[in-house]
């Protein structure tokens, strides 16, 4: 098929509603949309990404109004973090209605929802005027794409369209967190931290994170480049293997790529796509200097683990 290219919010939103899919830029990474409520369009965007059909889909609403279209019930916690972080960088695991197609959460009764911040994302949700169903916009087990680039060189052919913006401006995933149970647990770490998230719900715990039933997409390969990942900023590579590196003190020379960067924010920022200039440049091994686990820096950390596999 062919990838339509598009700067219009409005003409993106008009192949989302005639059950086609958009790739479209969010302020964490892009995704890949399509009509939640079409379960044709949603089994699409798990061929078009060779995502195993156990791992459930994103809803991306414009307003908080369209909540009730999807979840049966907003707990008091659910409401108290939506009130205070969407739109922006976090997902609410809540029950799911029953118009909800089970193909989109993976056979389960929750959902996850998530109202992006990005200009660019909320004027082409309001186009839609519907939730969108929205995973990552890379193919399974890739990097997560932050520029329309990386969608192209993985979905070009496979898509309908892609809706250009610029670089996506926290370049890591939305923090999720679920909701449906007495206790919010964090299932995946991301720019909302569990400090911000206690602050609001002090018993918040950090859950689960590597519970396949509660998180499931946490049992696949994820974020991987083809290169090896070793995060250990001292590393020595054999000077016959060709190496990168990205990290905050300039190492001891013998690296194809140099990435230095002054803070995590924008280590973040430009993790996944270094490591896709890595793959394109047939990098061997890339090396990666540690940061804190704490605040962004526990969300990175958690990216780069998962990375090295
Ligand atoms: O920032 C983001 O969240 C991006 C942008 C496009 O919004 N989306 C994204 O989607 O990263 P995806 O599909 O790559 O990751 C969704 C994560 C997976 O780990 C999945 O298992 C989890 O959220 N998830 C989704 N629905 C869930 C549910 N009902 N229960 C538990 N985990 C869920
Ligand atoms: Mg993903």
């Amino acid at each position: 098929m062919e990838t339509v290219l598009t700067d219009s919010p409005e003409e993106a939103a008009e192949f989302i509603r005639s059950g086609r899919l958009v790739a479209f830029p969010t302020e964490t990474v892009y995704g890949l949309g399509a009509d939640i409520f079409d379960e044709a369009a949603v089994g699409k965007i798990f061929e078009a990404k060779r995502r195993p059909a156990d791992n459930p889909l994103i809803a991306h609403v414009a307003r908080q109004a369209e909540l009730h279209l999807l979840a049966t019930e907003i707990t008091e916690h659910a409401q108290a973090l939506i009130e205070r972080f969407f739109p922006g960088p976090l997902t609410v695991v809540v029950k799911k209605t029953t118009e909800v197609p089970l193909i989109a959460t993976a056979g389960l009764d929750t959902i996850g929802v998530r109202m992006p911040r990005n200009e660019t994302a909320r004027k082409f949700l309001s186009a839609c005027g519907m939730p969108v169903a929205a995973p990552s916009a890379n193919l399974s087990g890739r990097p997560s794409p932050t520029t329309w680039r990386a969608v192209f060189e993985d979905l070009d052919g496979r898509i309908d369209c892609i809706l250009k913006g610029g670089a996506t401006e926290i370049g890591l995933e939305s923090t999720v967190v679920d909701c449906s149970m007495k206790q919010p647990a964090v299932l995946r770490l991301g720019a909302i931290t569990l400090e911000q998230l206690r602050a609001v719900v002090p018993r918040t715990v950090l859950g689960d994170a590597g519970n396949p039933v509660r998180s499931p997409g946490t049992r696949h390969a994820h974020y991987q480049p083809r290169a090896l990942v070793v995060i250990d900023g001292d590393a020595v590579v054999p000077p016959e293997i060709a190496a990168a590196y990205i990290g905050f003190h300039p190492p001891n020379g013998g690296f194809e790529i140099v990435r230095v960067v002054d803070s995590v924010e924008q280590y973040g920022a430009q993790l996944f796509e270094f490591f896709r200039e890595c793959d394109r440049r047939r990098i061997k091994t890339v090396v990666c200097e540690p940061v804190e686990p704490l605040g962004l820096g526990a969300a990175l950390m958690d990216r780069l683990t998962r990375a090295a596999g």
